[in-house]
């Protein structure tokens, strides 16, 4: 078993497509190891390559640290090594939240708007997450009826939602990158309502500001080039410091 100072990795929670997650000695926190998995459309297509785990829990982190500083609260307690962060255990809310910011992915295969519409105010999408269903799309009504979240929630998560858009969009602006997208997933602790899962190439869609270029899992998905080097260009710009 693997151990960090005052952390002893545990029995093994879950593991998903592209991470794992294990007890720790301390009652209430997880340890969260990011994989070198990579999948994409319902998990039709697969692979493994190595240091994309190292570079998504680094840039998750970075994140997270961010959302904090910010005053945002979120799982994250502390990275323990380059691929695994210590996080607060939550209960998770099966929803997928998707903010957008201009229009891409799913929004233009689903709706009739051209790739690359700005869009303003922001769009948020809500699904549920649901494999087995294919993430169907929820709206407020849905949400309520299927009582996953109370009224009083629902309006926290999206003004939190919003919140984080805010800040990942101006910190990506300093680094020459659109964020065109992302996927948070929140969870309750102690009734409140935090941040949870991952923030990075995995679960945004960033594009060069400049060439409009993908910097994200897309390169993977539509096989645009090598998105080993693209995860690495990114992790290199949002852990470096910027005035
Ligand atoms: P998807 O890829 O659609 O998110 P998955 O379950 O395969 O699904 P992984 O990222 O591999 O995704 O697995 C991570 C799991 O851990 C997710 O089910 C996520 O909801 C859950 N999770 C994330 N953060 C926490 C947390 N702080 N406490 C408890 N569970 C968490
Ligand atoms: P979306 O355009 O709806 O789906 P697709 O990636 O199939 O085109 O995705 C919007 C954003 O949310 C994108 O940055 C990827 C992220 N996302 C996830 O991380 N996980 C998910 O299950 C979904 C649906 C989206």
């Amino acid at each position: 078993m693997r151990a960090w100072n005052n952390v002893k990795q545990g029995d093994l929670v879950y593991s998903g497509k592209a991470k794992s997650l294990f007890r720790t000695d301390t009652d209430g926190e997880l340890l969260v190891n990011f994989r070198d998995d990579i999948t994409a459309f319902d998990g039709g297509k697969k692979d493994v390559l190595t240091e994309k785990g190292s570079l998504n829990a680094k840039v998750s982190a970075r994140l997270f640290s961010l959302l904090e500083e910010h005053r945002i609260r979120t799982h994250f307690i502390r990275s323990l090594d380059d691929s695994s962060m210590l996080v607060r255990e939550l209960e998770m809310i099966p929803l997928e939240v998707i903010v957008r910011n201009v229009a891409a992915g799913s929004m233009v295969r689903n709706y009739p708007v051209r790739e690359g519409t700005l869009l303003d105010p922001p769009v948020i999408v809500i699904d549920y997450k649901d494999d087995s269903r294919h993430d169907p799309m929820l709206n407020d009504d849905l949400i309520l009826a299927l009582k996953i979240l109370s009224r009083d929630e629902l309006q926290q998560l999206k003004e939190l939602a919003l919140r984080v858009n805010i800040v990942l969009s101006r910190f990506f602006e300093a680094r020459g990158i659109i964020l065109v997208d992302f996927k948070l997933e929140f969870g309750r602790y102690n009734g409140e309502l935090l941040v949870g899962d991952e923030i990075s190439m995995d679960s945004m869609r960033l594009w060069d500001a400049r060439t409009k270029g993908s910097l994200d899992k897309d390169v993977y998905r539509f096989e645009k080039g090598d998105v080993l080097a693209v995860y690495r260009q990114v992790a290199e710009k949002v852990l470096k410091k910027v005035e």
